[in-house]
């Protein structure tokens, strides 16, 4: 698969969150994941560290995990409303996402590659230096593992619903669930078309600080 002919700062600012673009009728290549775990791994991750990939493929798998993400997501749907009531200028966007959340949710199961990378080690009841160690060991090979899908023309977004029943994931895939955390499901395929655009973000002004708060 050519990469796409993206600078690097067009890569960083147009890799969206793909849901409605994801061709579900396209094989995905195992050796492009592999390419993308590749470069994943050049991430910061400490020595001691140990990262997973866990490549689901396989439609009854999908199918279980797309109903533990269903569930999950019928449990913040409360949250979703309350977050729709109170939303402002930016409730147009929010109405955009939660639609396109629902074409995900309508066929998760379809996608045809789910990533659900993991770390050794549990941030349950840490501290947060413990927790800050854990979660930044395994978010920037995450994110790496989406640049270089975009580059390779594959489509993701990062959900957590699921996370809401890890543990019964964990046994749909044999992950040992007391020394192995779930971070995330990826769901991967091939984009249909491959511009994207920069996402409309907070002005950098409510953002930046200078030498204090
Ligand atoms: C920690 C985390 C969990 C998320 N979980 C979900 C999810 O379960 N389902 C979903 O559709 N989007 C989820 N999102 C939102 C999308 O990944 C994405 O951030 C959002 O749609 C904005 O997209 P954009 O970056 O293209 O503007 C999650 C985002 C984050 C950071």
């Amino acid at each position: 698969m050519p990469l796409l002919d993206l600078t690097s700062d067009e890569l960083l600012t147009t890799t969206r969150a793909v849901r409605k673009r994801l061709d579900l009728t396209r094989f995905v290549e195992p050796a492009v994941i592999e390419q993308c775990v590749e470069i994943a791994l050049q991430a910061p991750i400490p020595p001691i560290i140990k990262v997973h990939f866990v490549i689901v493929t396989d439609p009854a798998q999908r199918e279980a995990l797309a109903a533990l993400y269903r569930k999950g997501m019928d449990q913040v749907v409360q949250m979703r409303d309350q977050a729709l009531a109170a939303a402002g200028a930016e409730k147009p966007t929010l109405i955009r996402i939660l639609d396109s959340a629902q074409y995900l949710y309508d066929h998760l199961h379809e996608v045809p590659v789910h990533v659900i990378p993991c770390i050794e080690g549990r941030t349950d009841n840490t501290s947060v230096v413990e927790q800050a160690g854990t979660w930044g060991s395994i978010l920037p090979a995450t994110w790496n593992f989406m640049l270089a899908a975009r580059s390779r023309s594959l489509g993701t977004v990062w959900t957590g619903n699921h996370l809401l029943f890890e543990r019964e994931a964990a046994d749909v895939l044999g992950i040992p669930y007391e020394q192995v955390m779930q971070v995330a499901l990826i769901p991967v395929a091939y984009t249909l078309g491959t511009e994207f655009r920069v996402a409309k973000r907070p002005p950098l002004t409510s953002v930046l600080h200078r030498d204090r708060w």
